[in-house]
């Protein structure tokens, strides 16, 4: 049923906007946009999650707004974070409801591909039970190819997120139809295998209508387009006009 499907809103370009002018210095009074403002306001407007990526590079989200956000009371926190011993130890301390395991890279604009988990299933799967371990839920940002899904199921990890860049990407294109039926296919397979199907990554106003005809969703987490749309319509309005489309299910 689309109606159950949650809202997660990841606002890591709402601190993008504050690095741009205030890198070094986002702790300074003068510092705007408070991503934590930015939190209260999405919330209001109906977002189920609020999803920040503390990227290596801290280009845009912080670790004192992720602890400022965590403590907000009544938000449900989707950390999203590399596979490494320094961000486990990181999410351990800070216990977030959820954290999405992604591939992280330098040079990447934003997270391109899906986190290689089969080729990689030991690290993998001891950073899904330290996290476990804490009682966080753990989702993997992963490609609908069956080689990964299954590695996500066979690493003990609940929750997959199907990374929908390529759809986005193939959107209004000859290819669009397939890149859909690829992404289907992985959902009828993730949820074959008892696994949570999140989806992610360039979902937007328009191509959402094709994304909400997908099986099995839980939760999808929608970022740039709606803090660009914010820009526009305020933050509270572009989450709720968001949230309408979950709601109606087109
Ligand atoms: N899900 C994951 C795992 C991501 O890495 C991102 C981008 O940070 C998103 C969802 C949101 O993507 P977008 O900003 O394109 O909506």
């Amino acid at each position: 049923m689309s109606s159950r499907i949650l809202l997660g809103v990841n606002i890591d370009h709402a601190a993008t906007v504050r690095q741009a002018r205030y890198r070094g210095t986002h702790g300074s009074v003068h510092a705007e946009p408070s991503p934590l403002a930015y939190t209260r306001e999405a919330l209001a407007g109906g977002a189920d999650g609020i999803t920040v990526h503390l990227r290596e590079d801290r280009r845009h989200i912080q670790e004192d707004d992720v602890w400022a956000i965590a403590q907000l009371p009544g938000v449900r926190l989707n950390l999203e974070m590399a596979c490494t011993p320094w961000m486990t130890d990181f999410a351990r301390r800070l216990r977030p409801a959820a954290v999405c395991l992604v591939p992280e890279s330098r040079e990447e604009v934003t997270t391109e591909g899906g986190l290689e988990v089969a080729g990689q299933r030991d690290r993998v799967a001891a950073t899904v039970a330290a996290l476990k371990d804490v009682g966080i839920e753990v989702s993997l940002f992963i490609g609908a190819e069956a080689a990964q899904i299954d590695a996500a199921h066979a690493v003990g990890a609940p929750v997959v997120e199907l990374h929908t860049g390529a759809f986005a990407n193939a959107w209004l294109s000859p290819t669009a139809d397939a890149e859909l039926a690829r992404l289907r296919a992985g959902c009828e397979r993730a949820h074959r295998l008892g696994l949570i199907v999140n989806a992610g990554h360039g979902i937007n106003y328009d191509n959402i209508r094709a994304i909400l005809t997908l099986p099995h969703l839980h939760e999808l987490n929608i970022g740039h387009t709606i803090v660009a749309r914010s820009l526009l319509t305020g933050a509270r309005a572009a989450v709720a006009e968001m949230k309408a489309h979950l709601l109606r299910g087109a």
